[in-house]
């Protein structure tokens, strides 16, 4: 796919919708070895395919997470490990998906419009070297089926 192409993300639900951009972005990412151009596309792709209120990377650099390429409002750039649900989800490794935000004890409020979220974690050579972010405006808006595309489309970030 050329830099100027359009994504063209189809389908009635988001499971469709997830599978219809993956081998978009595939192809997108495999054309580029630049780490950030890497997210800043998956942003752009994930906020403007399923309109979620704030798409973004933090990148792990030394004892934080550092807000990278995002989509949204401006948010806080700096979680410390174990903070919040984005440091949750680096000490744990694992996805954590959050219904209610104001029900996730440490929940760190960038915005007072988001209602619930999902961090995924991104790998290279076995290292956790940033989180996905993703937040709604909306309760209860990710499941596993988010959980299980989002890991996926973070498998393409392995620069
Ligand atoms: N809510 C996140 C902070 C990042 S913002 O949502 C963009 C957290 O609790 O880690």
């Amino acid at each position: 796919m050329s830099m100027a192409d359009e994504l063209l993300i189809t389908g009635s639900n988001k499971r469709e919708r997830y599978e219809s951009l993956y081998p978009q972005l595939q192809a997108l990412l495999s054309g580029e070895d630049d780490l950030i151009a890497n997210m800043a596309n998956v942003s752009a792709a994930l906020k403007e395919g399923f309109g979620f209120f704030w798409v973004g990377f933090y990148r792990v650099l030394g004892d934080q997470l550092v807000l990278g390429p995002f989509q949204g409002p401006v948010a806080c750039t700096r979680i410390a490990y174990g903070k919040g649900v984005c440091g949750t989800a680096w000490k744990e490794g694992q996805v954590v998906v959050v219904p209610d935000v104001d029900r996730f004890p440490g929940h760190i409020a960038c915005s007072s419009l988001s209602r619930s979220e999902i961090v995924v974690p991104v790998w290279s050579d076995n290292r956790l070297i940033a989180v996905l972010d993703i937040d709604s405006d909306q309760l209860d808006t990710f499941d596993e089926i988010d959980a299980h595309h989002l890991v996926k489309i973070c498998g393409l970030l392995n620069g």
